[in-house]
């Protein structure tokens, strides 16, 4: 960590609990890289100090957070303004502060698109089959249904696709035990929820009868190549990892609170998926 001066700006990561984020990983190898005066640090927040201590934060200096689960709904509801992603997901993972002002934005979709991209995945190819119905879910949804695509959503839960479809009507839903049978019919698969994570058990698919132009996205990154995007690389199908949403996620706010256009490339990665190694 450089030596900072009086004129360091900051920033930081809002959570509970906050010790397993990379986000102060990920931006302390920009702010290095960089040779920026400022810092990035974890900030371990109780639910219900959450007003406090951003108003805190605010009145400290920063120049803003990241904001990470369970906040990322009731910090939308702190803000003085949001942009469009933010609005259309009821919640904000990057606030910025100008002057007295919390500023809310949602990178989420951006990231998963730019990551798409950055795979050589173009997200307006085809129709989209995105599973689950969580916070990750709804941005990457929305993300994709703004590049003019048809989405589709599967979820376990019937009743939280139908929330999604209520706040994203043009959202197509198909029960969570067709989803081997829509895989002929999409260009672009996602999994969006919490199967395949360490810890967690696999998602069940069967990429069988997929069709043979088909991409494969998972916002899991631990491991970073998890059950499904091994599957997808034995079908012969494009996988992309998840890592890259959560590199590209961050770009908006690092450039907001410290002045620079940081760059994800293969050094960024590396430095990254090395916390992330078993051991
Ligand atoms: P996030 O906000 O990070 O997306 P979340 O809101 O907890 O996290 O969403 C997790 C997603 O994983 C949900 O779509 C959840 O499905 P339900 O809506 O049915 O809960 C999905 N999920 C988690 N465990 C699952 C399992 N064992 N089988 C199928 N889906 C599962």
């Amino acid at each position: 960590m450089p030596i900072l001066t009086g004129h360091a700006r900051l920033a930081g990561i809002i959570g509970w609990p906050v010790a397993h984020s990379r986000s102060p990983r990920l931006h302390g190898f920009w702010l290095e890289r960089h040779a920026i005066d400022g810092a990035y640090v974890p900030l371990a927040i109780r639910p219900e100090d959450l007003g406090s201590a951003v108003r805190g934060l605010l009145a400290a200096g920063f120049a803003g957070v990241n904001v990470t689960i369970p906040h990322k709904r009731a910090a939308f509801a702190l803000c003085d303004s949001v942009d469009p992603a933010a609005h259309r997901a009821g919640a904000v993972n990057t606030l910025v502060f100008r002057g007295r002002k919390i500023a809310g934005s949602n990178t989420d979709g951006w990231g998963f698109l730019a990551n798409l991209r950055a795979h050589g995945v173009d997200p307006s190819a085809g129709p989209a089959l995105v599973l689950g119905a969580g916070g990750a879910a709804r941005a990457i949804a929305a993300a994709l249904l703004e590049t003019g695509i048809s989405v589709t959503i599967a979820n376990r839960t019937p009743e939280h696709a139908q929330a999604l479809v209520h706040d994203l009507p043009t959202l197509r839903v198909i029960p969570w035990n067709r989803r081997d049978d829509a895989l002929a019919d999409h260009a672009l698969l996602v999994n969006a929820t919490s199967l395949g994570m360490q810890g967690h058990p696999p998602l069940q698919l069967d990429l069988a009868g997929a069709a043979r132009d088909l991409a494969v996205a998972d916002i899991v990154y631990v491991p970073l190549e998890t059950p499904l995007l091994a599957a997808a690389t034995a079908h012969g199908l494009r996988a992309v990892e998840g890592l890259g949403m959560l590199l590209h996620q961050a770009v908006p706010g690092f450039r907001a609170w410290f002045g620079v256009d940081p760059q994800v490339d293969a050094a960024l990665r590396r430095f990254v998926a090395a916390d992330l190694l078993p051991g």
